[in-house]
């Protein structure tokens, strides 16, 4: 039985449809209410049991490293003014048992060659995929539901949602038999599809639990438009020689990736966050 102890996070990305925000910081340090998306999806991660975290980075993402270091000057401020909670916010970012692993990528391959980069460290171990731009809210984390999965079924499993038939082309879409309630046999796999040629419209969102022979084919995929490597296309290969499941998870799902999406989770964070839910709510009743 083998268990998920890895978790890549690809966070190269230029963050192009947030410029000028992303000019000089990494998207995925864009807080939504006091946190930033990238320490969501670790303790996504951290909740899921996985202990390595491996960040692929590239230019300008030097912040991200940084935050989870220990920021000496910060903590003897925060420490000096009597600040502990604060102090603790800071402090406590990772726990201490959490190995951070920071691959660099040389350069804009795209999302297959971005995992590709991961396999020096994750070698012959399976392991999870988080795109930090798709923040979920749910319990148990979406990353444990799907850790769940591959405990049963020893595969790789996809999370996937249903998305609007107009939405196919931001998306990899699946073609599916049901197994189980929540629970799909996958059998085929493209990547953003137009509506008419959609082969449904069960779209994979940014979680996945991989073995590590989708390596193997990362490493035959030929560059697509823009020189990218994408990794659906080494996921398309995959499924031609192993089991490959979807996972209809629960929970909701915010596309940080978007600016509407990011604004409706600063939304629906702000009104679960314990020191700001009433007033922020009686502010937006104040708003129709
Ligand atoms: C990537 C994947 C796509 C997936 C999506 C989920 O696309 O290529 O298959 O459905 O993430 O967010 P991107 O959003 O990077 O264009």
């Amino acid at each position: 039985m083998k268990r998920i102890t890895k978790a890549v996070f690809p966070v190269a990305g230029m963050g192009s449809r947030f410029l000028p925000a992303t000019k000089a910081s990494p998207k995925e340090m864009m807080a939504v209410v006091d946190k930033p998306l990238i320490q969501y999806a670790v303790e996504e991660a951290v909740a899921a049991g996985i202990t390595d975290m491996v960040f692929i980075t590239g230019r300008n993402k030097r912040a991200i490293e940084d935050h989870f270091d220990t920021a000496y000057e910060v903590e003897a401020e925060l420490a000096a003014h009597g600040k502990y909670e604060l102090l603790r916010a800071v402090h406590d970012v990772i726990p201490k048992h959490v190995n951070c692993i920071y691959i660099r990528q040389h350069g804009a391959l795209g999302l297959g060659h971005a995992v590709l980069c991961a396999q020096p460290v994750v070698q012959n171990e399976p392991f999870a995929v988080i795109l930090a731009d798709d923040l979920i809210d749910a319990e148990p984390p979406v990353i444990k539901q799907m850790v769940d999965v591959f405990a049963t079924h020893q595969c790789s499993v996809l999370g996937v949602q249903e998305v609007p038939r107009e939405q196919t082309g931001q998306y990899g879409i699946v073609s599916t038999t049901n197994l189980a309630p929540s629970l799909e046999q996958v059998h085929g796999l493209v990547e953003k599809p137009r509506p008419e040629d959609a082969p449904s419209t069960l779209a994979v969102v940014g979680r996945y639990i991989l073995t590590p022979r989708i390596f193997h084919h990362l490493a035959q995929v030929q560059a697509g438009d823009g020189g990218e490597i994408r990794l659906t296309d080494g996921i398309a290969t995959l499924l031609q020689e192993e089991k490959l499941l979807a996972y209809r998870f629960s929970g909701t799902r915010y596309d940080c990736g978007s600016k509407l999406g990011y604004l409706k989770a600063q939304v629906a964070f702000g009104l679960m966050h314990a020191d700001l839910r009433e007033e922020f709510a009686a502010y937006l009743a104040t708003l129709q």
